[in-house]
Formats: structure tokens, C-alpha cells, sequence
């Protein structure tokens, strides 16, 4: 396959595809609601402990199968091969994760918008202009999120090295540089910064409940987007000689220093304001600190514009590796144009988006509910409770019972001493599993 990542270029693209609106928000809500550097650190034990030993295994995946993600199964199980191959339909969660993901990026372009024109300066009148973009405003609402379509379907149509591969490497800098910015003038801030880094990182054990394991590892997981078929299907292209190991831990580190800094910029800017820092999600960005800004003045308004570029750059690039592993399955198996196969995904995420946004929108609410629910929570429920989990629970099993110990020591050993791929194994055959079964049995319950 030509079209391949370079290396820079992968590390850049599974980051950008980990790096997103859940770093944004529920990061550091959990983090600042949870018993702060206790619960980084229990964040990072799971990250390493479970997360990590799953996302090598799905890079595994990917880089035997070569190919798609039910490409990569049918020709990687020994038997049963059209069974396991449906395990590679796993890739269709990441499609309904993208309808509602991107509509939330569209409030993002929404509040850019705003940025420019003038934010909300009074505490009323920042809730209304929240309430307006999700329940009042539909015709706003649909022009942001046709407006971040654009830009995700016209990347993954130019393919993985000049699409893709191009996308992050402009955006993930330009994050990090947004966020240098936003990050020094917290600093600036003194008592506020002094609190914020107080509130996340002293740590509170008493905190650590068994619930908040399980919550912790699920956001491990949402945050690696794993189980959805990018991280295998990125791989897929990726050069043979890239050390699969030392990527991961870049990957890992990058996700962890942007949730981080993300936490320390929000929390000094609340502070600052006295505002209160329980109160969790979207609200935090969109009410709290849109207010803020707008207090700011001009300085605000720069603040403003640089905050959301860099939340918007973070959704973007993870809303396209939600698009590529379907598409890519489409191509291959097809044997159909690039384009063709957006043209079909696009109606699909589209369709889904326009109901999305018709289910928050008060005339519409009721029309665009399920079972008393609005169909952007269905869907996100569906994916994150659901098919996520099972996705990577069943890649994880796969790698660990189904493919050979000695094709699997083939590929990791040029990174891994026989010591470290034996405790590896063991974890992905005994501890992943059991982790993820754990996170699916609490979830449903509550
Ligand atoms: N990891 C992304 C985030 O934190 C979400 C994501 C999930 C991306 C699944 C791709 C696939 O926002």
C-alpha cells in the first residue's frame, strides 16, 4: 500500500485521533471532581496497566492484517475466519460516534463565531446563548455542524498521507501552540493558577471508590479511542520500522500532558472567577468560561478565539479517524473509489447528524426521541456503554486467544524483551478482558 503514514506523521494522527473533546472536558472534570492527583494516578495505573496493553494489541491488528479492520480479520484468524470478520464491523461505532461528536464541534465553530462578534457578558445571558445554539437555533446549529463536515469528509477524501496524515500535522502544533498561550496567561494569573494546580493535583485518596475505577478506565479507553477500529486501522498503513512500543508511550503521554494542561487553563480561569468547579461537561466551557472571556475584553476575545480553535482542532482531528476505518473497509472490499465510499458514509453521518441536532431542538425534541430520549444520547449511550467496550474486548481477545503467541513475538520483539512480551501477554489474556467486562457489567447497571 503506497499511501502510508510517516512516522512523525502516525505518532501526529493517533494522538490527534486520542487528543479530543474528551480531553476538553471530561478530563478534567473527573479529574477536579474525583480526588485530583489521586485520581491521575490511578488514571495513569489503568492507562498502563490495562489501556496500554489493549492498544498494542490492536496495533497488532493492524499491522499483521495490513489492511482493513474486516480485512485484517478474515485473513488473520485460522478458523472461522467469516465469524471473526464481523468483528471488524466494530468500525461502524466510530461512524455514529462522529454524528454527534461533530455537532458538538459545530457549537465549537458556533462560539468562534461568537468570539468575534461578542460574547455573552452577563451570567444570563451566557446560559441563553448556550441554550439557544442546542434547543433554539437549529438553523445555526446545522450550518456549524455541515460546516465541520465539510472540513473532516474533504480530509479523509484526499487519503491517508495528503489528507489525513497533512490535517495533523498542521493541527496538533497549532493545539499545542494555542495552548502554550492560553497555558501562560494562566500562569499570569497567579492565585488563580496557584488554586486550579491545587485543585487537580493534591491528592484526595478518600475519593478513590471502586465505581470511580471503572469510570476511570472507561475514559482510559474513550480517551485511546479504542475499540472502534482507528487505532488497527491506522496502523495498517503504517511503516514497518516504526517501533510500535515507544509510538504508544508517545501517544499515551501527549493524551495525558493536553488533558493536563487542558484541566489547568479551565480550573484557573473558573477560579479566577469564583465561579463554582463542580459543575461538570459543557457547561463548563460553553457557559463558564465563554462568560469569562467576554469580561476579559479584547484580551478575552483573543483568549476566546485561541481556546476554541484549539478545542475545535482537537475534535477535528479525531472526528476523521472516526470516518477512515469504515471507509477504508468500504474501498477494499468494494473495490469503489474513495469518494464513492464517503458519498455513502456521508449521507449515513449526515442523516444522523441533522437528527441529532433536530432531537435538542425544543419543536423538534419529541419527534427525535427514542424511548423518551433524544436521539444524540441514544447514540452516544449506544457507543460508549456499549460498542465501544465490546469492540475492544473482542480485539482484545482475538489478539490474546486467537492469533500465535510466536507471530505476535514476531512483531513486538525488536521492542520488547522476552520478559516484558510474556507479562504483556499474560495482562492481555487475563487483566484486559476482565477490566473491560467490569466497565460493560457497572455501566449497564447504573
Ligand atoms: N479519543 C477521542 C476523544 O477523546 C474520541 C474518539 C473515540 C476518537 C473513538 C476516535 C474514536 O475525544
Amino acid at each position: 500500500m503506497a499511501d502510508k503514514f510517516s512516522r512523525i506523521g502516525f505518532i501526529l494522527a493517533v494522538a490527534g485521533s486520542a487528543v479530543g473533546l474528551g480531553n476538553a472536558w471530561k478530563f478534567p472534570t473527573m479529574v477536579g471532581n474525583n480526588g485530583g492527583s489521586a485520581f491521575i494516578a490511578l488514571y495513569l495505573l489503568l492507562t498502563f496497566a490495562i489501556a496500554f496493553i489493549a492498544f498494542l494489541a490492536e496495533l497488532a491488528i493492524g499491522r499483521l492484517g495490513e489492511t482493513d479492520l474486516v480485512g485484517c480479520f478474515y485473513k488473520l484468524a485460522p478458523k472461522h475466519k467469516r465469524a471473526w470478520s464481523l468483528a471488524g464491523f466494530f468500525s461502524i461505532s466510530a461512524i455514529l460516534i462522529a454524528s454527534f461528536y461533530m455537532v458538538v464541534i459545530g457549537w465549537l465553530v458556533y462560539y468562534i463565531f461568537l468570539s468575534f462578534t461578542g460574547l455573552p457578558a452577563t451570567p444570563e445571558a451566557s446560559g441563553a446563548s448556550f441554550e439557544r445554539i442546542i434547543s433554539a437555533d437549529a438553523t445555526s446549529a446545522l450550518i456549524c455542524f455541515s460546516f465541520v463536515f465539510v472540513i473532516v469528509f474533504f480530509t479523509v477524501s484526499k487519503g491517508i498521507k495528503s489528507g489525513i496524515e497533512r490535517l495533523n500535522v498542521f493541527m496538533m502544533p497549532s493545539l499545542f501552540i494555542l495552548l502554550c498561550v492560553l497555558f501562560a496567561y494562566s500562569l499570569s494569573m497567579g492565585g488563580g493558577f496557584l488554586k486550579a494546580a491545587e485543585f487537580l493535583f493534591v491528592p484526595d485518596f478518600s475519593k478513590i471508590t471502586p465505581h470511580l475505577v471503572l469510570e476511570a478506565l472507561g475514559l482510559a479507553f474513550f480517551s485511546l479511542s479504542m475499540g472502534t477500529g482507528t487505532i488497527p486501522t491506522y496502523a495498517a498503513s503504517l511503516d514497518e520500522r516504526t517501533n510500535l512500543v515507544r509510538s504508544t508511550l508517545s501517544i499515551i503521554f501527549i493524551n495525558i500532558l493536553i488533558g493536563i494542561m487542558m484541566g489547568l487553563i479551565v480550573f484557573t480561569f473558573i477560579f479566577d472567577a469564583g465561579f463554582d468547579s463542580t459543575q461538570g461537561g459543557p457547561g463548563l466551557i460553553f457557559v463558564s468560561l465563554a462568560l469569562l472571556f467576554a469580561k476579559l475584553g479584547v484580551v478575552g476575545q483573543v483568549l476566546a478565539v485561541c481556546f476554541f480553535t484549539a478545542l475545535l482542532f482537537a475534535g477535528v482531528t479525531s472526528a476523521v479517524s472516526m470516518i477512515e476505518p469504515f471507509a477504508f473497509y468500504l474501498i477494499n472490499k468494494f473495490n469503489i473509489t474513495r469518494k464513492s465510499a464517503l458519498l455513502i458514509i456521508g449521507v449515513v453521518v449526515y442523516v444522523l447528524g441533522i437528527f441529532c441536532v433536530f432531537s435538542f431542538y425544543k419543536p423538534t425534541s419529541e419527534s427525535f426521541s427514542l424511548f423518551g430520549k433524544p436521539i444524540f444520547d441514544i447514540l452516544d449511550a449506544l457507543t460508549s456503554t456499549l460498542l465501544m467496550p465490546l469492540g475492544a474486548l473482542s480485539f482484545s481477545i482475538f489478539v490474546g486467544y486467537v492469533l500465535k503467541k510466536d507471530t505476535l513475538w514476531g512483531l513486538f520483539s525488536g521492542f520488547m524483551s522476552r520478559v516484558g512480551f510474556n507479562v504483556w501477554y499474560f495482562a492481555l489474556r487475563y487483566i484486559v478482558p476482565l477490566g473491560i467486562v467490569a466497565i460493560m457489567l457497572y455501566k449497564f447497571k447504573s
